[in-house]
């Protein structure tokens, strides 16, 4: 009989409440039994840890940087998650008015083309050590894509709770894994208070609710593949869309666990965060001051975003000024013009989120928020084919015509006389 090594069980690491400090073992729990506050995984210091070339030689996932991520042994779901594009964007630089522009393109994430396909990599793994077997979601639709398709691939069942008013790309792109997706009447806030109760209930693994300390862990890869593709460097400047703000904060972690590692080295890069302007409770936190969210109720056509009374919006603030970054909002309109340049200067088709990060990126460049020497990463976070209905209005029709030479002849001399854009 041959020997096989047996790789050592899959373990999810002890929690410690960001608050009060009060340690729990690890598990499925939500908030520190203490203050409430939020649990954040805990890394023994002095743990080894790899270097550029020991990672560099690593398969093209998420889980080459496993030292950072919130297990010990190894992952077993989802290997083959993360290491998207880095696109370099001399147009958008131009059209920004500083030194380079690279877009962090997570419009092609595998599996689900969104951004969450990395937290959910993660929450998955949590779900397996904890040996659960449902897992589930409150969603505004790119988190409910992505736990569908991965659970489908793991062979969990999921329970997927939405808004009811989500584009149909974000709901059949969940069904179709065959998820149960309840459609829910309320905005994604009431969504998430019942999904804090089903957990309860139920048992079940929710990836942003009592899975969140290992869940949010995945989006700190954004940074670490930012650093490694620009050659074990940081840009000057990153700017993200917010919903949670779970996203803009683990960017400030990821960025200042490479520089602890000595991985890279200079200054965190300034962090600049982007909502649409008809749900805006982050930005308008960081324009305000001080350390509480004002919840709105959202209106916008940027639903990915639309979350009101987000629950890392301060820990995002307090990221942007922290690095002296800043905060942008936008509206519908200039956000649909944001998916429009992005595809247009970069080919990289974005859904809302994207159209608002891209808006964004042109209204703090107005704002002198840049300087001439900046190297700025915009974060793309989902694809465009999820919402073709923000611009399906807002691109021109093609024609339609006999097969005849005559009729392609005919169009081709109207192109000329066309104003350009
Ligand atoms: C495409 C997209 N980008 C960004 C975000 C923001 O994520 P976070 O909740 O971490 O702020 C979301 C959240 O749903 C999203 O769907
Ligand atoms: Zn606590």
């Amino acid at each position: 009989m041959p020997a096989t090594i047996a790789s050592p069980p899959l373990t999810a690491r002890p929690l410690r409440c960001r608050s009060c400090g009060a340690e729990h073992a690890a598990a499925p729990i939500a908030i520190c039994e203490e203050c409430l506050g939020p649990l954040d995984p805990v890394y023994e210091a002095g743990r080894p840890l790899p270097d550029r070339d020991t990672i560099a030689a690593r398969a093209p996932s998420l889980w080459r940087y496993k030292e950072w991520l919130p297990f010990d042994g190894d992952p077993m779901w989802s290997l083959d998650t993360g290491f998207t594009p880095l696109v370099d964007a001399p147009a958008l630089a131009r059209r920004f008015g500083v030194a380079r522009v690279w877009v962090k393109n997570d419009t092609v994430s595998h599996p689900s083309l969104s951004f969450k396909d990395r937290v959910v990599a993660a929450a998955i793994n949590a779900a397996a050590a904890f040996g659960l077997d449902t897992i589930g979601c409150a969603s505004t639709g790119n988190l409910a894509n992505a736990v569908a398709a991965h659970a489908a691939r793991a062979g969990l069942k999921a329970w997927i709770f939405v808004p009811d008013e989500l584009e149909a790309g974000k709901v059949i792109g969940t069904s179709v894994y065959g998820a149960r997706l309840v459609r829910v009447r309320g905005t994604y806030d009431d969504v998430n208070r019942l999904c804090a109760q089903v957990a309860d209930r139920f048992g079940w693994g929710i990836a942003n609710v009592n899975l969140r300390s290992y869940y949010g862990e995945g989006s700190k890869t954004v940074a670490y593949e930012i650093a490694e593709q620009l050659g074990w460097r940081l840009p000057t400047a990153v700017v993200a869309p917010m919903a949670g703000g779970s996203l803009l904060s683990k960017l400030k972690k990821g960025f200042g666990e490479f520089l602890d590692a000595g991985l890279v080295r200079g200054q965190a890069p300034r962090l600049y965060g982007t909502q649409a302007a008809g749900c805006a409770p982050i930005v308008r936190l960081v324009e305000r001051g001080g350390d509480a969210i004002e919840p709105e109720v959202p209106k916008t056509i940027c639903r990915s975003l639309a979350i009101g009374n987000p629950a890392d919006g301060v820990f995002a603030a307090r990221a942007m000024r922290e690095t002296g970054g800043w905060a942008a909002a936008v509206s519908d309109p200039e956000l649909v013009e944001g998916i429009r340049f992005l595809a247009e200067d970069t080919g990289v088709f974005a859904e809302t989120a994207g159209g608002v990060t891209a808006a964004g990126a042109v209204a703090l460049a107005r704002a002198g928020r840049f300087q001439p020497q900046d190297e700025v990463v915009l974060c793309i976070t989902g694809h465009g084919l999820k919402t073709v209905e923000a611009v399906q209005g807002a691109i021109p029709a093609a024609p339609v015509i006999a097969p005849r030479l005559r009729e392609v002849t005919t169009l081709v001399e109207e192109e000329r006389t066309w104003p350009s854009r």
